[in-house]
């Protein structure tokens, strides 16, 4: 009998410890006990030495020709047939899931390529906040990360745990007046995912390369982490210089969500979703001088032998 009282016991103290352990974890952006100072405590690696994301100082960068991207999937032409994408509210931030045969190679990357599994989204409730990395201490109103998996790798899981497991193309959300067309299908649903685990599908994908920027050589490299818990240090980050253009009104409409479930006692509005940079220790940031820094050399030379021919013609 008393065996069977202290089994009892300790199965209720069990288990009120995995509760107290459940209440404990998870995280959120806010000030209080799951926000971002808080995240290494129940997450080890958040606490690691190559975390994500960074202030990027662009006096400290190292020119390095890492090469162009190699995009397979992200044209009109080449879209892959069975392409699907799925906008979830996922109480953290706007998050679309990919379907379809998307790969990213070259750039330094190696020799394998990596597969797109999702993009989502990081803003603020104002434009002066709300992107992840910073250059030179600014932010810009948003951020957005394309997230791939690399290929020698079973699945996007298997990669989570090794060390070149992750590569994410980061790109800046900037303000501008006119609405950004290319990404308005997606913009229009979000009204009906203002609320956590809410989710659309797009009717028809949209197509990368129609709202990538113009300039896709001029980006910055480092080797960092996931930007939310667990923060694994898995990821090879690629952070574009020229930002996405958007306009005020679809910052609002990311504005609008919540991150709560829509009958949950109070809304929590789902804004300022970035966390804080992180110290780059003792890594190196790259910045890829590729055709950009030879177009301007180029462009350099064609203006002084302009000049040089003036003044030989004119004597
Ligand atoms: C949350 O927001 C929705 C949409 O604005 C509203 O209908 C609902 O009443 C709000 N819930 C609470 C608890 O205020």
């Amino acid at each position: 009998m008393e065996t069977r009282a202290s089994t009892c016991m300790c199965v209720v103290v069990c288990v009120a410890a995995l509760l107290s352990i459940a209440a404990a974890a998870g995280w959120d952006y806010l000030d209080g006990a799951k926000g971002p100072s808080t995240w290494a405590t129940n997450y080890e690696t958040c606490g690691g030495m190559k975390q994500s994301p960074i202030d990027i100082v662009t006096s400290k960068v190292v020119d390095e020709d890492l090469g162009d991207f190699t995009f397979v999937g992200f044209g009109e032409d080449d879209e892959p047939v069975d392409a699907e994408m799925t906008l979830e509210n996922n109480g953290h931030s706007i998050v679309v899931g990919v379907t379809g045969d998307y790969q990213v190679s070259g750039a330094g990357l190696g020799t394998t390529a990596y597969k797109v599994v999702q993009f989502h989204f990081h803003w603020g409730s104002v434009n002066s906040q709300g992107s992840e990395h910073t250059i030179d201490g600014k932010a810009y109103p948003g951020e957005l990360h394309v997230v791939c998996f690399n290929t020698k790798y079973a699945d996007f899981v298997t990669a989570l745990n090794e060390p070149d497991g992750l590569t994410v193309l980061g790109f800046f959300l900037d303000v501008q007046a006119a609405d950004n067309s290319v990404l308005a299908p997606l913009f229009d649903l979000l009204s009906m995912i203002r609320f956590e685990h809410e989710e659309e599908d797009l009717s028809t994908p949209v197509v990368f390369k129609n709202f990538f920027p113009a300039d896709l050589s001029s980006y910055y490299r480092y080797s960092g982490s996931l930007t939310t818990p667990p923060c694994y240090e898995i990821v090879t980050w690629n952070v574009f210089t020229e930002p996405i253009m958007v306009s005020e009104a679809q910052l609002m409409l990311f504005r609008r969500q919540f991150a709560n479930e829509q009958d949950a006692p109070a809304n929590i509005s789902l804004v300022d979703t970035f966390r804080p940079v992180e110290p780059v220790n003792d890594r190196t940031i790259y910045m890829n001088s590729g055709t950009a820094a030879l177009v301007a050399s180029y462009s350099l030379i064609a203006m002084v032998l302009v000049k040089v021919l003036a003044s030989v013609l004119e004597d």
